[in-house]
């Protein structure tokens, strides 16, 4: 790869900017100072330095966000926010898109990667990876919706639902839930309740498969996957 190239690719600005750096003698490949942008790099292999530091390369990039509601889970809009635009300049370099998508009103757990082979292998409708909520439903939740969602209810384009785990943490005038469904379809949670006769006030989505969603991100806060969640997600077989 051509050492333009990859510094662009890690976010250290534009080609123009990069052929500064190279030009002034900030950058050398294993302790030789580089000023051609053709130069070619092993970013496996190479050591590269910039102002003496170490550039670390990596092709891939893994995300944990706890999306905010009102932004949407795309990577391009024209009328609205999406959670590409509040990522950092850094990480958007890297072109992560998001793995599924959660309703513009939907908060919590969204992995933003550009690891397209993870990304299949997480929304493969074959793999039936799990995906709990919590929510905050408008009446009182009970074991007949319990019974109902584990034998699968009917939704409105009479799609019959896979079982589905439902724990009710609070009944009353309203209710919290946690649900785990194995599927994703179009609005799915909220289109369960709806069969049921109930609506979704409030929807977070705690995990997906081994990850879990870090209680101390805040609202459109993110950061990188550890190495083990990584791990995790790398070898997940569902
Ligand atoms: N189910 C929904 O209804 N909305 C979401 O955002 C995710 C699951």
């Amino acid at each position: 790869m051509r050492i333009d190239k990859m510094l662009a690719n890690l976010g250290y600005g534009s080609r123009k900017d990069v052929k500064k750096l190279l030009k002034n003698g900030s950058v050398t490949i294993n302790e030789v100072a580089v000023k051609d942008g053709k130069q070619h790099v092993d970013p496996e292999n190479d050591i590269v330095l910039i102002h003496g530091e170490q550039v670390e390369y990596k092709e891939y990039i893994y995300l944990m966000m706890n999306k905010p509601q009102g932004v949407i889970s795309a990577t391009e809009d024209t009328r609205h926010e999406t959670v590409i635009d509040i990522l950092e300049a850094e990480d958007v370099v890297f072109s992560p898109f998001p793995v599924g998508r959660l309703d513009k009103d939907t908060e919590g757990l969204l992995l933003l990667t550009n690891d397209g082979q993870l990304s299949h292998k997480l929304l493969s409708p074959k793999r039936h990876v799990p995906k709990t909520y919590f929510a905050v439903i408008n009446a009182e939740v009970t074991e007949e919706d319990q019974e109902a969602f584990k034998k699968g209810v009917i939704l409105d384009d009479g799609y019959e639902t896979k079982p589905a785990i439902l724990k009710i943490l609070k009944s009353g005038l309203t209710s919290d839930i946690e649900l785990t469904i194995t599927e994703g379809k179009f609005h799915q949670v909220k289109r369960m309740f709806e069969a049921v006769g109930k609506r979704v006030m409030y929807l977070k989505r705690m995990s997906m498969g081994p990850l879990e969603l870090d209680p101390s991100l805040e609202l459109g806060e993110y950061r990188e996957l550890t190495d083990e969640e990584l791990e995790l997600l790398l070898s997940y077989e569902s």
